[in-house]
């Protein structure tokens, strides 16, 4: 016999192009945008290198910016002022708030966006819990749904392409789907966050919506870590009650999850690589230890290789350019 030689088949550049499994494209990313309430320009966010806090204004010239790269899907979050943050997150329904303005803006200006909307209350509470709570600081699922669903119906009404419900309560997925049927919205997605982990990768971003919590922490809602079969579970309910997308978060960390996902359910899958995913690669690239750009086109390929059709990603517009450019 023959010594057998997989090395063919990697033998030069051009065989190994032919020879590839998958490829990233534009077409895979959705790129997590902030926009807060003001004037002038952008403002780069300290604990997210390369991503800023936009105005209306500024976030109008960021989606040209992107829609000439070929990324034409956002996720979109408000940052609101802890003056306007309250136990309730009362302003979550404020019809003028900055995202409902936001939303407008957007689809006025460039309506050939995806344009997708978190819905959970912690951009909005003073606790910084995605729910409502009660006096002794549990928090309550039913009561939150009831606020979720009027949020949901809120962006539904201003433009929202796809609602992303990240909040974790029970029933959720239902009673959106439900009322946005009822309302006519029968052209928006729901992107589920089918299996959102309780995760210390969540630290940049809740340091850019001041989203600290004031007491407890998200382990009575998101999951555990240690737990597969209740990811499982999780995806199989929100299928059923009508998600059309499923999502898991964080994303490298879980890429088991992601791939059993994957092969039990015929649904597009999403995974979004967070924002301790994304700042720890350039940490690591300024102390000289590795190159972020690298790093990141890795990541999101074994993200995408272990099943996600999408990848929410702060790297969307750095490997979009690179993409364009054909320099990866
Ligand atoms: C809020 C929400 C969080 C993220 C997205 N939506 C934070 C949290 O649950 O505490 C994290 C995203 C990121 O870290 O990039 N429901």
């Amino acid at each position: 016999m023959p010594l057998i030689r997989p090395r063919r088949n990697r033998k030069n550049a051009t065989v190994r192009a032919l020879l590839q499994e998958i490829r990233l494209h534009q077409d895979d990313f959705v790129y997590p945008l902030f926009v807060v309430e003001g004037e002038g320009g952008r403002e780069p966010l300290a604990h997210l290198p390369d991503i800023y806090r936009h105005t209306i204004h500024s976030l109008l010239l960021e989606i040209e910016e992107c829609l000439a790269l070929g990324l034409k899907s956002f996720a979109l979050f408000p940052i609101i002022a802890s003056s306007e943050k309250g136990p309730r997150g009362s302003r979550a329904l404020d019809s003028q708030g900055v995202l409902l303005r936001a939303i407008r803006a957007i689809k006025a200006a460039f309506p050939e966006t995806c344009l997708i909307t978190d819905v959970a209350l912690d951009p909005y509470t003073d606790h910084g819990h995605d729910g409502l709570v009660d006096s002794a600081g549990q928090v309550l699922n039913d009561e939150t749904v009831e606020v979720l669903i009027q949020m949901a119906l809120l962006h539904a009404e201003a433009g929202i392409d796809m609602v992303a419900p990240s909040d974790m309560m029970d029933g959720r997925i239902g009673a959106i789907r439900t009322a946005l049927e009822s309302q006519g919205f029968i052209h928006t997605n729901i992107v589920s966050y089918a299996a959102k982990y309780a995760s210390c990768f969540y630290g940049p971003f809740r340091e850019a919506l001041s989203s600290q919590l004031a007491f407890g922490d998200k382990r009575s809602y998101q999951l555990n870590p240690a737990n597969i079969r209740e990811a499982l579970l999780e995806a199989a309910l929100d299928e059923r009650e009508g998600a059309d997308i499923l999502l898991i978060k964080p994303a490298l960390p879980y890429l088991d999850v992601i791939a059993q996902v994957r092969s039990e359910s015929a649904l597009p899958i999403a995974a979004y690589q967070v924002s301790g995913e994304y700042a720890m690669l350039f940490a690591a690239e300024k102390n000289g230890f590795l190159n972020a750009d690298a790093a990141l086109y890795e990541t999101l390929l074994c993200i995408k290789r272990a099943g996600a059709d999408l990848i929410f990603t702060y790297g969307a517009k750095r490997m979009a350019r690179k993409l364009a450019q054909n320099a990866l």
